[in-house]
């Protein structure tokens, strides 16, 4: 392979299938950059990965809002296949990517990964997947699924949680409700009175609630940016490692914003 960006040991027909490299085996300067975000993501996930090798033989990877898996199969061929053990479970609702990824995997011998016709609320209770995940991920999943995978890392006791989330419509739906009221009760209610401006905070804000409540069960964070992801602008990265120290005031603090920006209706959702 001449292209110095590829590792020898990488496939080349994988590359091929993600649109990574062409169909004639070669990297353009749209796909240069695609390798080097996706080398950007792995350099987080990697060390998550090997942290769950020593503490489990055989660990777990599910991957929420999979899509086609591409990130999966990413880890699958730099990380797990040199390797006897170790698994990725794709989640994803659209049976034809599910298929789709289930062919891809057959044709490259990836032997450890399953891909299941699933919502990620639906996985909660599947017992296709391990009481115990290692490893969570959610790449860009729509709106509320990035909190369900939250959840379902939670009960699975995952030990690192990689978010990159999507737009989440839910908080800044009500936000708009009570944006009258709001107004009418305080000068911060400025801050979301014009539509974008509901929109832009209420995502922020979703996100600072997700951290909150990743804090309030003992997880560690790294809040940052993947820089230029996809030509998104959706580009949080919130990497949640489970250290067991709970962070004293986050569950108080994110019941009190809740109840501040009259979200309270949003407690069960963010705050448990
Ligand atoms: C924007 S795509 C991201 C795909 C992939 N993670 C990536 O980064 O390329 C979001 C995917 O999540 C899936 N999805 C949306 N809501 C879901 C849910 N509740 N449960 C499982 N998958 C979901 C969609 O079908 C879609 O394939």
């Amino acid at each position: 392979m001449s292209a110095p960006e590829i590792h020898p040991e990488q496939s080349v027909e994988l590359l091929k299938a993600l649109h990574i490299l062409t169909r004639d085996g070669k990297l353009n300067q749209d796909s240069r950059r695609k390798l080097k975000q996706v080398y950007h993501l792995y350099n987080f996930i990697e060390p998550l990965l090997d942290e769950a090798f020593t503490s489990s033989a055989d660990p777990v990877l599910v991957d929420h809002g999979a899509g086609k898996s591409y990130l999966g199969f990413i880890l699958y061929d730099l990380f797990l296949k040199s390797r006897p053990a170790g698994r990725v479970i794709g989640i994803e609702t659209r049976a034809e990517l599910v298929k789709g990824s289930r062919v891809l995997a057959d044709k490259l011998g990836f032997h450890r990964m399953r891909f299941y016709d699933l919502s990620v609320e639906a996985s909660m209770s599947s017992d296709r997947i391990p009481a115990r995940v290692n490893v969570v991920t959610a790449l860009h999943a729509c709106n509320t699924a990035t909190d369900d995978a939250i959840r379902f890392a939670l009960a699975r006791q995952a030990q690192s949680i990689v978010l990159v989330p999507c737009c989440q419509a839910e908080v800044a739906a009500v936000l708009r409700k009570h944006k009258a009221a709001s107004l009418a009760q305080t000068p911060l209610a400025e801050i979301w009175r014009h539509p974008i401006h509901t929109r832009e905070f209420g995502s922020h804000l979703t996100n600072v609630l997700r951290c909150l409540l990743l804090e309030a069960h003992g997880y560690a964070l790294t809040v940052t940016e993947l820089v230029g992801w996809e030509h998104s602008m959706k580009n949080e990265l919130i990497v949640a490692r489970r250290t067991g120290e709970v962070r004293g005031n986050a569950r108080e603090r994110l019941g009190e914003i809740l109840h501040t920006l009259n979200l309270d209706e949003l407690q069960d959702r963010f705050n448990y």
